[in-house]
């Protein structure tokens, strides 16, 4: 069996303005936004860690501090913590730090999302890497990037998640053309990308397939990316670089395993917060019964 390139890093862009959850966002970074008790980026990056992802590149822009003072070490907190007796608290704050090795590197201008995983070239490499969409959190039995991981290890060709979506719902994301490919353990579940179009009027999608805020793209995509004139919104969109890579290497969608949300919208992140909250082992009782007791 051949083996590919190892999947070592993940880029996580965070850069853009929130602007679906304003006025929240006006003053902090819409990736800081807790569901139940973890800021939205801390999900992605806990889904990089268990997917074995040694190096997370986070894509940054003004006004995004929090995030770095979210992940890095808080020795005033650690300190004053344990000193009220507080260790379990001191180590939840610590373990965070400790999680993995975290890069930053900044947007300068909001030029869309293909830009801001452009902007991380360098610090990629020559290297197959993952892309996480902060704003989405899925849950399942194996994490979502592990899942498009596999398909790279198995088959040395990039992998984008997808899964299907209401009609009505399409043109809020890139949506694919594929055709079935099975093979391996996946059969339905992979599909050859032909085209693939970034929010298309209802009657220009070409499937019910939208992409779901995961990917796992060679490092040709910089290449493609290069090449990829300004798009939707006169913006540098992935979906369009994507188009050149399918033509170029080949390219999966692949219908990953999970639930998904989309927590970057007002109403996905409110069904995300009571669906995480009735997981949530600390209150999940108590919040059940709250639930049930509301008269609606
Ligand atoms: C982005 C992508 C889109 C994808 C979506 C998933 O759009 O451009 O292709 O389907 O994420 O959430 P955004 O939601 O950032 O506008």
């Amino acid at each position: 069996m051949t083996t590919h390139a190892k999947v070592r890093k993940a880029v996580l862009p965070a850069a853009g303005l929130g602007t679906r959850f304003l006025p929240a966002t006006k003053a902090q970074p819409k990736e800081m936004l807790p569901v139940v008790d973890k800021p939205l980026i801390q999900y992605s990056v806990e889904e990089c860690v268990a997917s074995g992802i040694e190096n997370i590149i986070i894509v940054t822009g003004r006004g995004k501090h929090a995030i770095e003072d979210h992940f890095d070490v808080s020795p005033g907190l650690e300190h004053l913590l344990e000193k009220q007796g507080k260790q379990d608290q001191a180590d939840l704050v610590r373990k965070i730090s400790n999680m993995t090795h975290v890069s930053y590197i900044r947007q300068k201008e909001p030029k869309g999302l293909g830009h801001a995983v452009w902007t991380a070239k360098e610090l990629v490499g020559d290297e197959p890497f993952a892309v996480l969409l902060g704003d989405v959190i899925i849950d399942g039995p194996k994490p979502a990037t592990r899942q498009l991981m596999d398909v790279w290890d198995a088959t040395g060709v990039g992998a984008i998640a997808v899964e299907e979506v209401p009609r009505d719902q399409l043109q809020l994301y890139g949506v694919v053309d594929a055709e079935p490919a099975p093979q391996g353990p996946w059969a339905d579940r992979l599909l050859r990308v032909r085209e693939l179009i970034e929010k298309p009027k209802p009657e220009e999608a070409p499937s019910n397939l939208g992409i779901t805020g995961r990917y796992l793209l060679p490092p040709e995509i910089f290449d493609c990316l290069e090449r990829t004139p300004p798009g939707r919104g006169g913006e540098i969109q992935l979906t369009d670089a994507l188009r050149l890579l399918a033509q170029e290497k080949g390219l999966w969608a692949y219908i990953f395993e999970g639930t998904s949300y989309d927590a970057g919208d007002k109403l996905g992140f409110l069904k995300a917060t009571v669906e995480f909250a009735l997981k949530n082992p600390e209150f999940r009782d108590s919040f059940r019964a709250y639930l049930k007791g509301l008269k609606l």
